[in-house]
């Protein structure tokens, strides 16, 4: 009886949801946060360096995230194709996740090594050259833009400041490391690194 009066307020069994929705919430996300598990790095983990990290932005700003995902999940069909399946100490330093959830193209988790640099530069200044079938955009301006560097160390202080381990030399040399450099450079620089800290 006492169901019946839930069922016939709408109001009352609106709130009710909500709280039963919030409750589950909290016990599956709030024990994330303090499980060693989640938040402690794997091993040999690093900091990218100063040219993997503006490859990174670049990915960012070119929206690849929005084709590619970076998550390789615990199934057969998946460890099969790509290799041994994400964990979260590899993410710990990723600020924001680029985990994606769109798979227009195939996950990038562990591409690094898995191709010669001089494919990833003839991939990505036109995919159809390599892959005839590709639709992937081509990304040809990348090789002519060049990197300042003036920002690298401002970002690497700032990813200091929530928890990447950067050190005070690798800020200093951030600079000299990147000016100069094309962006596709950079951009394959990150791919190359992608995934390799586990090995398949
Ligand atoms: C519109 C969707 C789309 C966008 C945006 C896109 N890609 Fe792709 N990508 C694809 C498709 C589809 C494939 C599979 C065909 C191929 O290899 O070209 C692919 C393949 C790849 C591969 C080869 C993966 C493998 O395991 O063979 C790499 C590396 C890659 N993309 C990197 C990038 C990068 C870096 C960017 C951003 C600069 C990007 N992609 C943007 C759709 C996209």
């Amino acid at each position: 009886m006492r169901h019946e009066i839930i069922e016939k307020n709408i109001g009352l069994m609106i709130t009710l949801i909500l709280v039963a929705i919030s409750f589950g919430a909290m016990v599956e996300i709030i024990p994330l946060f303090f499980q060693q598990k989640t938040t402690t790095p794997v091993a040999n983990l690093k900091p990218l360096a100063a040219l993997e990290l503006e490859g990174r932005d670049i990915y960012i700003r070119e929206g690849c995230v929005g084709c590619h995902s970076q998550m390789i999940r615990p199934f057969r069909s998946e460890t099969e194709r790509y290799g041994p399946y994400s964990v979260a100490g590899e993410s710990v330093y990723e600020h924001p996740f680029l985990w994606g959830s769109k798979r227009t193209g195939p996950d990038l988790a562990r591409v690094g090594q898995r191709y010669s640099d001089e494919w990833h530069r003839a991939h990505l200044y036109n995919p159809r050259d390599v892959v005839p079938e590709s639709n992937m955009p081509a990304f040809s301006w990348l090789f002519e833009a060049k990197l300042d560097g003036n920002d690298t160390a401002n970002k690497m202080i700032a990813l200091r400041k929530v928890g990447v381990p950067y050190t005070d030399e690798a800020i200093t040399t951030a600079k000299d490391d990147v000016r100069g450099k094309r962006e596709i450079d950079a951009l394959v620089a990150y791919l190359q690194q992608l995934g390799t800290v586990i090995k398949r």
